[in-house]
C-alpha cells in the first residue's frame, strides 16, 4: 500500500493588517519589521471566526476538489498552537463541522512544528490501519487572539489562517509520498516560548490578567538561534536516514517564522536560494499552519511537479523540532 498526498489546500482570513497598520497603534515600523523578519502583512481572523472555521474552510476546499466525502474520512488531525480551548480538542469541532461522521479526531500539539508531526502522526495511523483510506491534517491558527497587542516584541511577527492535507492510501503498490519524519523535542527550552496562564498551572485570575500572562511569551533572540541549529541538524538526520544530500532536494519548505531563520538554515544546509520557499512576507508566522499554507501556495503557482523531492523542517515551542521528505 502506497500514502499519497491526495489534495491540499489553505485558508486565511479577509482581514489584511500590514506593517504600516501597526504602526499607528505600536512604535514599530515597516523598515524594522521587514529588515528584521521579511514579514509586510499578516491575515486577521474576524473575531467570531475560529480554529475550526479556519480550519474547516480549508478542509472543505480540499474534500470537494479531490470528490472525497467526509464521510470517508477516517480520521482528523489538527495542529494548533492557537486552539479554541484548553479541551476537548479542536479537532472535535472540525470533525462536527464537516460532518465527518466516521472521524476519530484530536489535537496535537506541537506548536510550529505541527504539521511535520501531523503528517508524521497520519502516515503511522495510515501503516497501521490498512483498512483506512484517508486521513485529513488540519493545522489552524488564530494567533492574534494570544498575542500582546501592546508588545511589539511579538505581535508583530504572527498571523491567522489555516491549511489542510488530504492523505489516501492508494492500495496499490506505490512507494509512499511520505518519507519517515525526524521528530523530536527538548523540553528543556519549554519557559522560552509559551503561553503561561490559563493552563492548570496559573488559572487564570485578575491578577494574571494584569501581568498579561494570557499572552504569548517569547525569548526571541534564543528561539532564532535554536530554529537555525534545529531545523538545520534535523533536516541532515532526515536526509540521512533517506540516503539522500541536499543536492537531491527539488525545495525546501521550511516553516516560515523569520526569512533570515530559513536563509541562515538553507545556506547551512547548502540549498540554492532559488530552491527554498518563502512566503512570511504576506502571512507572518501563522504557527503550525505555515507549512501547509506554503505548499498551497506553491502548488496554486505551479511551482510543484509530480516526483519532486521536498524538504519539509519545522522548530516551534517545546522545543519541538521536525523534519520530512516528501515525494511529490
Ligand atoms: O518559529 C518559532 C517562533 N519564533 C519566532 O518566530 C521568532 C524568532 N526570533 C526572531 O525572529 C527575532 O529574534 C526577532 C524578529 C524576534 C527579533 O529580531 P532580532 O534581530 O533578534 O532583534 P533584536 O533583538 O536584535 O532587536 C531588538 C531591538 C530592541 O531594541 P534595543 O533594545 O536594541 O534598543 C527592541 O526594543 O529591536 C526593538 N524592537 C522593535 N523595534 C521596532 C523589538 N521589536 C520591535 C518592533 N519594532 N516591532
Amino acid at each position: 500500500m502506497g500514502i499519497r498526498i491526495r489534495n491540499i489546500g489553505s485558508y486565511v482570513p479577509e482581514k489584511i493588517l500590514t506593517n504600516d497598520d501597526l504602526s499607528k497603534f505600536l512604535d514599530t515600523n515597516d523598515e524594522w519589521i521587514y529588515t528584521r523578519t521579511g514579514i509586510r502583512q499578516r491575515h486577521i481572523a474576524a473575531p467570531e471566526e475560529q480554529v475550526s472555521d479556519m480550519g474547516c474552510s480549508a478542509a472543505k476546499k480540499v474534500l470537494e476538489e479531490a470528490g472525497v466525502s467526509p464521510s470517508e474520512l477516517g480520521a482528523i488531525l489538527l495542529s494548533s498552537t492557537s486552539p479554541e480551548c484548553l479541551f476537548p480538542a479542536s479537532a472535535c469541532l472540525v470533525q462536527e463541522k464537516l460532518g465527518a461522521k466516521n472521524a476519530f479526531s484530536f489535537d496535537i500539539q506541537a506548536a510550529c512544528s505541527g504539521m511535520v508531526f501531523s503528517l508524521e502522526n497520519a502516515r503511522c495511523i495510515l501503516k497501521g490501519n490498512p483498512s483506512m483510506r484517508y486521513i485529513l491534517v488540519v493545522a489552524s491558527e488564530k494567533m492574534s487572539a494570544i498575542v500582546d497587542w501592546e508588545n511589539r516584541d511579538t505581535c508583530v511577527l504572527f498571523g491567522d489562517g489555516a491549511a489542510a492535507v488530504l492523505l489516501e492510501n492508494d492500495f496499490q503498490e506505490t512507494p509512499d509520498a511520505l518519507f519517515p519524519a525526524h521528530l523530536g523535542v527538548d523540553g528543556a527550552y519549554f519557559e522560552s516560548l509559551l503561553l503561561p496562564g490559563g493552563g492548570s498551572r496559573l488559572p487564570l485570575t485578575t491578577a494574571l490578567l494584569d501581568e498579561r500572562q494570557q499572552f504569548l511569551h517569547m525569548d526571541g533572540k534564543l528561539i532564532f538561534k535554536l530554529a537555525v541549529a534545529g531545523m538545520t541538524e534535523y533536516s541532515n538526520i532526515a536526509l540521512e536516514r533517506a540516503g539522500l544530500s541536499p543536492e537531491k532536494i527539488d525545495w525546501f519548505v521550511p516553516h516560515q517564522a523569520n526569512v533570515r531563520i530559513v536563509d541562515a538554515t538553507a545556506e547551512r544546509l547548502a540549498i540554492p536560494s532559488e530552491q527554498v520557499f518563502r512566503n512570511v512576507e504576506n502571512y507572518g508566522n501563522t504557527c503550525a499552519a505555515t507549512i501547509g499554507i506554503a505548499l498551497a501556495d506553491m502548488r496554486a503557482r505551479d511551482l510543484l511537479k509530480p516526483g519532486q523531492l521536498l524538504l519539509l523542517a519545522a522548530v516551534g515551542a517545546g522545543l519541538s523540532k521536525g523534519a520530512m521528505l516528501v515525494r511529490w
